[in-house]
């Protein structure tokens, strides 16, 4: 039996970082998900002090990411926080939806213990592999009792879940936090702070989550450029849409074509809301709104935002009823 606060534990599901390729100067071409967390765990310098404990939840490539492992990976870490000996919880993810699942699970689950997740941009069969490095940064950074929240660790960067967004296809540091900025830089186990993790807003809770697939909202996001129309619109509330985020133009605005077709179907019962495409910054109210905002989340944070937010009113309606 370990002490409290002793353990690490590292939650496998995929990623370039368990990535293999033929050959070990392949950078680029190489089948991510491949190698188990466990040989992921054994090849990161962890220090001595800390018992580290690893548990395969999926082995994927994180673009195929999908709703029952999100909530797999919930259950895990509710599970795993739980255990008195347990001081922080590390996952390995592939980079492509990473910002996904980390705000994914900033908004689900409130942990009073660190939750920090890593990835690479090389595969672990590359000579130059970033994959050691970054998992043990992870790890040092979990045994951290002050950084609960979620915080996610690549070259040496720490970012909050809510900020962060993949900027680069193939950078080591592919990673940015915008106008933000990283939260710490971490060197030779060293952590630097350099601002506090964001106060996120209170978590909806495991419970929300549903076990079948096809019981998520469908949620889809379309982006207003030249020449939009209503189109895809009126094709995605045919088909029975849940709710719809625009990537807005700069600080919100919409195609006035678009914005018709979005206002009908808000008549339809479909939810909008609004995320800006430019890649920075937050939308900032200018009068009255006829959509809600997303503020400084990205269109795919928002995505989340709003399924999260369609599965807490579902459950507040079967509560009632
Ligand atoms: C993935 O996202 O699983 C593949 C790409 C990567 O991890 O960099």
């Amino acid at each position: 039996m370990q002490s409290p606060g002793q353990v690490i534990v590292v939650l496998g599901t995929g990623g370039t970082i368990a990535g293999l390729a033929a050959t070990p100067a392949d950078n680029l071409d190489y089948r991510a998900a491949q190698v188990s967390v466990a040989a992921l765990v054994a090849s990161a310098q962890t220090p001595a002090s800390l018992a580290v404990e690893s548990e395969q939840v999926a082995q994927i490539d994180s673009k195929d990411m999908d709703f029952a492992t999100w909530r797999a990976l919930a259950l895990r870490l509710v599970h795993h926080a739980l255990r008195p000996e347990v001081a922080g919880i590390v996952i390995t993810h592939g980079t492509d939806t990473l910002e996904e699942t980390a705000y994914f699970l900033s908004r689900v689950v409130a942990l009073a213990k660190p939750v920090v997740l890593s990835a690479a941009m090389r595969p672990a069969s590359s000579i130059d592999a970033d994959g050691p490095r970054n998992l043990a940064d992870a790890i040092v950074l979990a045994a951290q009792p002050a950084w609960y929240g979620v915080a996610v660790v690549l070259a040496g960067q720490v970012h909050a879940a809510r900020d962060v967004r993949k900027t680069h296809p193939h950078r080591l540091d592919a990673f940015s936090s915008g106008e933000s900025g990283t939260v710490a830089n971490i060197a030779a186990g060293e952590i630097r702070r350099l601002r506090a993790l964001p106060a996120g807003a209170d978590a909806v809770g495991v419970a929300v989550l549903p076990p079948s697939e096809s019981a998520w909202p469908w949620v889809e996001i379309l982006t207003s450029t030249a020449g939009s129309d209503g189109r895809a619109v009126d094709a995605l509330v045919r088909a029975g849409v849940d709710g719809i985020v625009v990537a807005a133009t700069g600080n919100g605005t919409l195609h006035r074509r678009l914005g018709a077709a979005l206002d009908a179907a808000v008549g339809r019962g479909v939810r909008v809301l609004r995320s800006t495409r430019c890649l920075d910054g937050s939308i900032v109210a200018a009068g009255s709104e006829t959509f809600a905002s997303a503020r400084d989340l990205t269109p795919v944070k928002a995505r989340i935002e709003l399924i999260l937010s369609l599965l807490v009113e579902r459950r507040s309606a079967q509560a009632i009823s």
